[in-house]
């Protein structure tokens, strides 16, 4: 495996092996690697011919107020789980080389950004997308991985690809959850045992909002997400619920009546327990 810093020494490498027909399969990562990353280096490692990826924390997708310097990092652990799972390069940019001084540009998937995680994270996705294509322009990939657990981030970026052109298929991989379903992420490290089992009713709730659709047949959202709501406070005193939103998977517009709807659904929340926030999804198939 290699180490990369430099921008430009990716770029022809990767010409190179697209001038050699081989490809490249990239996994775009903020580090502090766990299972669910595992698993998309797995992914990329069977479908490609190269695997890339990225750590870079993303300072842009941070507001003022975020946890951007609290935000765990060990680049040495990441990179003997890189080099163990078959990456071939690891790129690990400096702030400045992605963000130069006369850095000017932006790349913003209206609508879609500001909404859900949006409302609570206002500029959270125009830094995602803006970082995530000048990677894509970096690494030149021909298969990107992303996870189910950000679901709105993995249907911003696809859109983002498919409005502007950029020829890459987009594989989302499913959430990998801990036994007690709590869904993996670099934050769970700010909690504790306690709070990692309580912090696990969130993926309870989101299965009892499933059942609410599947097995009982609510077709009212509105009555589920109070349900759901309510399921939340009952078991927890200690989540806060941000938001549920019950929405289709291709724009994440909520659904206000299953009445008439067919195709696949996203129930996703995002919660406070103590100072952490947590996101998680489920994502199921509707046919009424
Ligand atoms: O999901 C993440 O880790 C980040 O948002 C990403 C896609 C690497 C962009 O910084």
């Amino acid at each position: 495996m290699k180490l990369i810093k430099d921008i430009k020494a990716l770029q022809s490498i990767s010409d190179y092996f697209r001038a050699t027909v081989r490809t490249i399969g990239f996994v775009p990562t903020m580090g502090y690697l766990h299972d669910g990353h595992i698993s998309l280096l797995q992914k990329a490692r069977m479908d490609s011919e190269i695997v890339v990826a990225s750590i870079f924390v993303n300072p842009t997708q941070f507001s003022p107020t975020e946890d951007f310097n609290e935000y765990p990092r060990d680049f040495l652990r990441d990179y003997h789980i890189c080099r163990n799972y078959g990456v071939d390069y690891i790129f690990y940019p400096d702030t400045k080389s992605i963000y130069p001084d006369d850095f000017l540009t932006e790349v913003y998937v209206k609508d879609i950004s500001d909404r859900l995680e949006g409302t609570f994270r206002p500029r959270h996705f125009i830094g995602v997308t803006t970082v995530v294509a000048k990677l894509i322009n970096i690494v030149k990939p021909h298969f990107v991985y992303l996870g189910q657990k950000d679901a709105q981030q993995a249907i911003i970026i696809k859109k983002m690809c498919e409005d502007l052109n950029i020829d890459i298929e987009i594989k989302i991989c499913p959430t990998v959850r801990e036994k007690t379903g709590l869904a993996l992420s670099s934050r769970n490290t700010y909690l504790n045992d306690d709070e990692k089992t309580e912090a696990s009713i969130l993926y309870e709730a989101l299965n009892e909002g499933k059942k609410m659709i599947l097995d009982y047949k609510v077709v009212d959202t509105e009555s589920i997400k109070k349900y759901v709501s309510n399921y939340i406070s009952r078991k927890s005193k200690n989540i806060k619920l941000q938001y549920f939103a019950i929405t289709d998977n291709y724009l994440m517009n909520e659904i206000e009546n299953l009445k008439n709807y067919k195709g696949e659904v996203v129930l996703s929340l995002a919660a406070y327990l103590g100072k952490t926030r947590l996101i998680d999804n489920i994502l199921f198939n509707y046919n009424n």
